[in-house]
């Protein structure tokens, strides 16, 4: 069986002051919570020391983002062993605000993941159509082509233990509309499928699939219910500490 994962996505939130006032409830909360994996992903400036105030808890620190060189002349970029350095254990790429604002692509997407496994982290890739996609019937499509980008290169045995996928309707995020859980189950069987055709059953079954998307505390528990919703990737409800709570309560199996 698969552990949940829930991750708060903080984006462009939170002072350093703040930050450590949210984990450090969170650490309180969460730190006898048992079945289910927990996140936070905090602005870079801000990952260290979360990092360390999350330090004897099992709750990992993850970064939003992380480019696909390591050192160089890249100004503004982060490279995945200075996160692991900073107490990183896992990446978020792909996310579709990177997609639409900076220019992330798949193929770039794909370095990303690359270098965040190749640098000891976890990496979360995100994959998720626009309305005007999902309008046009295209949403496999999509997600097939984001699949395939952001997993180029990546080896199955890899994939069983540091890789997850987000599936985020670009639709749902910070819109208050939600996919309903069969939206996202029908999205999520299709991912497992291309699992399945990439990695083989094992390594398919191992993979989360966090879903995405103005997930709340009164929607979480019916979206974790389905078969292939492996937990949740939180914006605006992980900005809370007893939103993010129930979230992650809700994400426990049975
Ligand atoms: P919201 O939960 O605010 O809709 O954001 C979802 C998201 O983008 C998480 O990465």
């Amino acid at each position: 069986m698969r552990t949940p994962f829930v991750v708060g996505n903080w984006k462009l939130n939170k002072t350093i002051s703040e930050a450590l006032a949210l984990v450090t409830e969170l650490k309180n909360q969460l730190g006898a919570v048992k079945g289910v994996a927990v996140g936070v992903a905090p602005t870079f400036v801000a990952l260290n020391s979360v990092a360390k105030r999350l330090e004897g808890s099992s709750i990992a620190t993850c970064s939003q983002d992380c480019f696909w060189e390591n050192t160089g002349a890249f100004t503004g970029e982060v490279s995945a062993p200075m996160l692991a350095d900073a107490g990183a254990t896992w990446a978020i790429v792909g996310h579709s605000e990177r997609r639409q604002f900076f220019g992330d692509t798949n193929e770039s997407v794909g370095k990303k993941a690359r270098a965040a496994l190749a640098g000891g982290l976890g990496a979360i890739v995100c994959v998720g159509e626009m309305l005007a996609e999902r309008d046009a019937g295209r949403t496999l499509d999509v997600v097939d082509a984001q699949l395939a980008g952001g997993l180029d290169g990546i080896d199955g045995a890899v994939a069983a233990q540091r890789v997850v996928i987000a599936y985020e309707p670009v639709w749902a995020i910070g819109t208050g509309r939600t996919a309903t859980p069969a939206q996202a189950q029908e999205v999520h069987a299709h991912i497992r499928k291309r699992l399945v055709e990439k990695f083989g059953q094992a390594t398919a079954q191992a993979v989360r699939i966090q879903y995405g998307g103005s997930v709340k505390p009164s929607n979480a528990e019916a979206l974790m219910a389905e078969a292939d919703i492996d937990g949740a990737l939180v914006g605006g409800a992980s900005l809370e500490a007893a939103d993010f709570v129930a979230i992650v309560k809700a994400a426990r199996p049975g």
